[in-house]
């Protein structure tokens, strides 16, 4: 395998990730106007690259799934494990099967699918385009490739107030610089670019697709009492759980990679301790805040931007 930086999804706090951040990731209404915009239909071959757990597989099985094979590729056995296991429960009236591999050199032969994905997988790599050219080798004449990346970067300048911390200007434009500083160490050391959902489109004109197009992930979160939709009761609630739960020994890794990004991107080892010092300090002061207000039920914070598209190409058909 190329990628030297692959981490291993299925540890405790990763594989939280990708199961509590899915649950209300799109909505079904998305879901249901992307598959027609990629003019998915029954009988298909799908390939799902960095499938992780199967999500994309189970979200759109309803639109693809009748007399179709889904196959999943993932480079963690841990985690392909479950998939399958898992599978079993989404995938009736097709097949589902996983295939354990690296995204530069996907074990499928060229021209075998019709519609080939991958989500939140592209900004995790050293090497994008290689991943990305892989998955239309893969892909038939006239198939389509769908990728769902995010733009971390522009994200991350979505600083919002909630009810127990407003930042000020000063602290907005300093925490923005440490995200981009962080970003480049990011990139530089291999580990994938924070920004890639920006970029997707023109590494695939870059690759030779046609009709390229992106759409929005339109689902915007916030929090306000009393609750009232359900993506807000399930947000309150893994707050909560994050909070109480405080798993130390992910936080003191999630600094120690943080430190690893921030120093390769320029930054200073001053900078980045009176950073964590401010930023733990905070945390102390305003979780148990957070916690007593979810009790009362007046915790509140306004929409949180998540810049996450939805990019498609097609592969020219043979002149
Ligand atoms: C953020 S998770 C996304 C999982 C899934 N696509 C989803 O949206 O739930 C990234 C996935 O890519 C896999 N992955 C990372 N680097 C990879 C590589 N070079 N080759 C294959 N899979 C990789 C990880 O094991 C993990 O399952």
């Amino acid at each position: 395998m190329k990628d030297k930086n692959i981490r291993d999804w299925s540890e405790r706090d990763l594989k939280k990730h990708i199961v509590d951040q899915r649950k209300h990731l799109w909505r079904e209404s998305t879901i249901e106007r992307i598959a027609s915009w990629l003019d998915l239909s029954s009988g298909i071959t799908a390939v799902d690259v960095g499938c992780g757990l199967g999500y994309l597989g189970w979200t759109f099985w309803r639109h693809f799934g009748s007399g179709s094979t889904y196959v999943g590729v993932d480079c963690s056995v841990k985690l392909l494990r479950e998939a399958h296991e898992n599978s079993s429960n989404w995938s009736e009236g097709g097949r589902a099967c996983f295939v354990n591999a690296s995204a530069n050199g996907i074990p499928l032969p060229d021209e075998c699918a019709d519609w080939t994905m991958c989500q939140t997988l592209l900004m995790h790599l050293e090497f994008p385009e290689e991943a990305l050219s892989e998955m239309i080798r893969i892909t038939k004449p006239g198939g389509v490739i769908m990728c769902m990346e995010p733009d971390n970067i522009s994200s991350s300048l979505s600083m919002v107030s909630n009810s127990v911390y407003s930042p000020s200007i000063e602290e907005k434009l300093a925490q923005f610089k440490m995200q981009l500083i962080w970003a480049e160490g990011r990139a530089k050391l291999g580990r994938g670019d924070w920004g890639i959902g920006t970029k997707v489109p023109g590494m695939m004109a870059n690759l030779g697709l046609i009709r390229i197009d992106a759409l929005y992930n339109d689902s915007a979160r916030f929090a306000h009492p009393p609750y009232e939709t359900e993506v807000q009761k399930y947000g309150i609630e893994k707050m909560r759980e994050n909070i109480m739960e405080k798993d130390e020994d992910s936080r003191k890794l999630l600094w120690k990679e943080y430190r690893e990004c921030f120093l390769a991107g320029g930054g200073s080892l001053s900078a980045f301790y009176r950073y964590k010092k401010l930023s733990e300090e905070r945390q102390e002061e305003f979780e148990p805040l957070i916690l007593d207000q979810l009790k009362e039920k007046t915790y509140y914070h306004g929409i949180s931007g998540s810049h996450f598209f939805c990019i498609r190409g097609f592969k020219p058909e043979r002149e």
